[in-house]
């Protein structure tokens, strides 16, 4: 525990600061370990808080040198979080407050706040880094209009807002210190411009380190479409005079939406074929658009305060999954949105570190960017859609753009523009905001005289602080299919609001089979008696391109779970099943890519743990492997010729059609490679003409414990490149056998190039250790030991990654007892450990249940 145990910040003591900032002028003298910051706030009292309080600044880390009030010196001693000026010292009207400071960039290794990559100086202030910088009121219901001005030799300077001169930026829209950036370096533009609706000029450009300007053209397109599509689907127009996106290469996340300044991991821009993935570009592609769409939702309307997380980043989330499916493919982007949701948010939502969507308490803020707050966040507002309809999620948007742009605004306006638009009620769809957990439902069906019956059943499980919870409104999407495959009944949403309900279908000649929850249409388990025929029948006739898929996934984890549980054969039907999709040319590859991809061990344990086994690593490991075997054997006549069919000559085309292909040919060379001990897979190596091939065929080669000499072939050919060399150690640990995974990421951390200050090697490599589930989960505990060490070691220099990376023990109740005990026994030490951060301290107290 560390000495003093942070206490917690509570939604419900929200009050407004006492004072508004109507102008921010920073003036930065950059030096890498003497960096003055000259802040001249101007301030007011503000009229909708109470009169005579205190000013208290936040600060960390920063030498006060000055200190001016009024332009008089004032004499007064910062504490470890801040600054107070008392309320004796401050007038009755206008004043402005001067200071100076002194920080150290190159040493600040938490990336966080402004610090160095690569000789270049770049800034994070998402979402307390600003009070790293100067003192100031570092919360998002502040906002000011900020002029920024600085002082270096470094050839590129840039801020946010439009430029005024060298090294000079004004930017007109008023925001909160958590969007503004900063960054000089050393830097060469890919340049390209845009013309707004209406008819505005806007410059963009992509900083990148010399040498990588030819990495930026798909980021730029992605640019150029997303602004081009918010602009035709949500009315909602850039608004300064450039845009400018820079790629560093020490960075926490993904991305940051500065305004007019987005900051990038250099690996969500910087894109060749020869380089990135077909997924690296479908995730440029996504996050260029997400921060880009963050300029409406996030900037010009932001969050009052940080419960109000999701308010910015569900909605943003949800229009960059629109956007992605408008690019490429509705069908197949939802599968994947699903199956990211219940890898990383169910699981989440069913263990220790279950919250709500809008949380009503935290210690620290950086723990919140989670996969609740994001992609559960973004479900609400497609549940919020399915029940108001495409018209009245139109109007609502209408209304919060117009009402609440330049504001600081909650969850509570945020329904109140639904309701104003539709007339709604909301009161009960709000528990989703409030009420953490994944519900269950579970659907019965009966059929007489004609008439079909569903009968739904909500079951809301406890979470930690949430004993007691009330049913939820839940939208079910749900169709009718004929015994002969046509559609008797199209979809049609059923509002679940109770405990239990019927709905009725009447008229009907024959009894229906059912797809439920169609399109997935809210963040629930479904639970239904439901025999491997119907799936089946699923699998192959349903309209609905989502519950098509789902009724594959659900049988093979049907097949899988028999498999561990009784030893059970692989079924004929299944393997004919997933025959049948995989060479169905009338269905899209990349769809059938994904029917032919095997529920992951992960999931597998999550779903056990559900239906109340006690998952063992090593057995669900063997039992998809022997899955995997059987399914090549079922299908052996026919791989190569798919595998021939499928391949993509030509210049490289990023394009989804493309992208599809190239994931179908490597599901099939998977298993072909069960087969032919390799040989395909080595003639594909050989003729990759791109890294998905490269990288995908040496992946399958390595899963069949094979490619070493692809391996050692592959890091001499990228070794000057971070980002695949990323690639390259994240793939050695993934494709570790069980028993050898700790000691080959043992010495993988003591490899030359083990850079474990960079977050992207760290979590190439670390992050991989227990995403490898049955290495990660091996009896010895050595991977568990090897985990804890490593957070221990990063927590001092970057606590933000640390304390992101310690969740891979959330699911430590699913196991059995040994591995509970080792698990937590890791957790002990973690937390015993002398001067832990509160960002890693809150994580381990929470998972212990503290
Ligand atoms: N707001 C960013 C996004 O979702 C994410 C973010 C929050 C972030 N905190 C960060 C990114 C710290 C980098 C570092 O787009
Ligand atoms: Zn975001």
């Amino acid at each position: 525990m560390s000495e003093t145990s942070p206490k917690a910040i509570l939604l419900a003591d929200y009050a407004p600061y006492p004072f508004v900032v109507d102008h921010v002028a920073l003036h930065f003298a950059l030096n890498p370990t003497q960096t003055r910051v000259k802040a001249k706030l101007s301030l007011a009292p503000n009229p909708a808080a109470p009169s005579g309080q205190d000013m208290r600044l936040d600060g960390e880390k920063l030498i006060l040198k000055s200190l001016a009030l009024n332009g008089t010196p004032l004499d007064l001693t910062p504490d470890d979080t801040g600054l107070t000026i008392p309320a004796a010292l401050i007038p009755a009207g206008p004043f402005t407050l001067e200071t100076e400071v002194e920080i150290s960039p190159q040493t600040n290794t938490s990336l966080d706040g402004l610090y160095m990559s690569g000789g270049m100086y770049c800034t994070q202030c998402e979402a307390q880094g600003f009070r790293k910088i100067t003192f100031y009121p570092d919360r998002p219901d502040v906002m000011a209009r900020f002029d920024v001005t600085m002082d270096t030799d470094m050839p590129v300077q840039l801020s946010n807002g439009n430029p005024t001169g060298p090294g000079a930026w004004h930017d007109p829209w008023p925001k909160p210190a958590y969007l503004f950036a900063l960054v000089a370096g050393n830097l060469v533009a890919y340049s390209d411009r845009f013309t707004t609706m209406s008819g505005r000029e806007v410059a963009l450009n992509i900083y990148v380190r010399p040498g990588d300007e030819g990495k930026c053209a798909y980021a730029m397109d992605s640019l150029i479409r997303s602004m081009k599509w918010d602009e035709e689907v949500y009315g909602r127009e850039y608004d300064l005079d450039i845009f400018n996106i820079v790629a560093v290469d020490d960075f926490n996340m993904g991305a940051m939406e500065n305004k007019g300044l987005n900051i990038f991991n250099s690996k969500l821009v910087l894109a060749t074929p020869e380089t990135a993935t077909d997924d690296d570009y479908a995730r440029i592609e996504a996050v260029i658009a997400h921060e880009y769409f963050h300029n409406w939702t996030g900037n010009r309307i932001t969050c009052r305060d940080w419960f109000q997380l999701c308010l910015k980043e569900g909605l943003t989330v949800y229009r960059d999954q629109q956007f992605s499916g408008d690019m490429r493919s509705h069908a197949v982007k939802r599968i994947e949105d699903v199956l990211t949701l219940r890898a990383r948010q169910f699981r989440e939502d069913g263990g220790p570190l279950a919250h709500a969507v809008r949380p009503d308490s935290y210690v620290e803020i950086n723990n919140f960017y989670t996969a609740t707050i994001y992609e559960k966040g973004a479900e609400v507002i497609g549940m919020l859609k399915a029940l108001v309809g495409e018209a009245g999620y139109k109007a609502a948007l209408d209304l919060y753009f117009d009402r609440h742009d330049g504001d600081a605004a909650t969850i509570e306006d945020w329904l109140q523009v639904f309701e104003d638009a539709t007339g709604r009620d909301l009161t009960q769809f709000k528990h989703w905001y409030t009420q953490a957990g994944t519900p269950r439902v579970t659907v019965t069906d009966d059929f007489k005289n004609g008439t079909y019956t569903l009968h739904l059943e909500q079951k809301n499980p406890p979470t930690p602080g949430q004993p007691h919870k009330d049913p939820k409104v839940i939208p079910v999407a749900v169709g009718l299919l004929n015994p002969n495959g046509d559609e008797v009944v199209p979809t049609r949403v059923l509002e679940l609001t109770q405990a239990r309900q019927s709905f009725v279908f009447e008229g009907l000649a024959s009894r229906p089979v059912p797809s439920i929850l169609r399109g997935f249409s809210a963040p629930v388990v479904l639970e239904r008696d439901s025999s491997a025929t119907e799936r089946a029948f699923l699998l192959a006739h349903d309209t609905d391109p989502f519950n098509k898929w789902e009724a594959g996934r659900a049988l093979a984890k049907e097949v899988l779970i028999a498999k561990i549980t009784r030893g059970a054969a692989t079924p004929p039907d299944w393997l004919a099943a997933v025959e049948t999709v995989t060479f169905d040319d009338s269905l899209d590859p990349a769809f059938r890519a994904l029917t032919l991809r095997l529920p992951g061990e992960d999931d597998i344990a999550q779903t056990l743990h559900a239906a109340g086994h006690v998952p063992d690593p090593a057995a669900i490991h063997a039992a998809r492997q022997a899955m995997l075997d059987d399914l090549a054997q079922a299908l052996r006549a026919r791989l190569p010729a798919l595998v021939a069919a499928l391949a993509t000559p030509g210049p490289f085309d990023p394009g989804a059609v493309a992208a599809g292909r190239r994931a179908l040919r490597l599901g099939a060379l998977a298993l072909l490679s069960r087969l032919d001990a390799g040989v395909a897979a080595r003639a594909a190596y050989d003729s990759a003409n791109s890294m998905t091939e490269q990288m995908g065929a040496l992946a399958v080669l390595l899963d069949i414990g094979q490619g070493a000499d692809q391996s050692a072939a592959f890091r001499r050919q990228w070794q000057a490149d971070r980002l695949v060399m990323d690639k390259w150690f994240a793939l050695q640990v993934s494709y570790a056998a069980p028993e050898a995974t700790a000691a080959i990421t043992r010495a993988l951390t003591e490899d030359k190039d083990f850079d474990w200050k960079n977050p992207n090697r760290f979590r190439a490599v670390i992050a991989s250790l227990s995403g490898n589930h049955a290495g990660f989960h091996h009896a010895s505990g050595d991977s568990y030991r090897l985990l804890a060490d490593w957070l221990i070691r990063l927590d001092p220099v970057n606590p933000q990654t640390a304390a992101r990376m310690s969740s891979a023990f959330e699911t430590w109740p699913r196991y059995d007892a040994d591995r509970q005990a080792l698990i937590r026994a890791e957790l002990a030490r973690i937390q015993a450990t002398k001067g832990l951060s509160r960002n890693l301290g809150e994580m381990v107290g929470r998972m212990l249940g503290a």
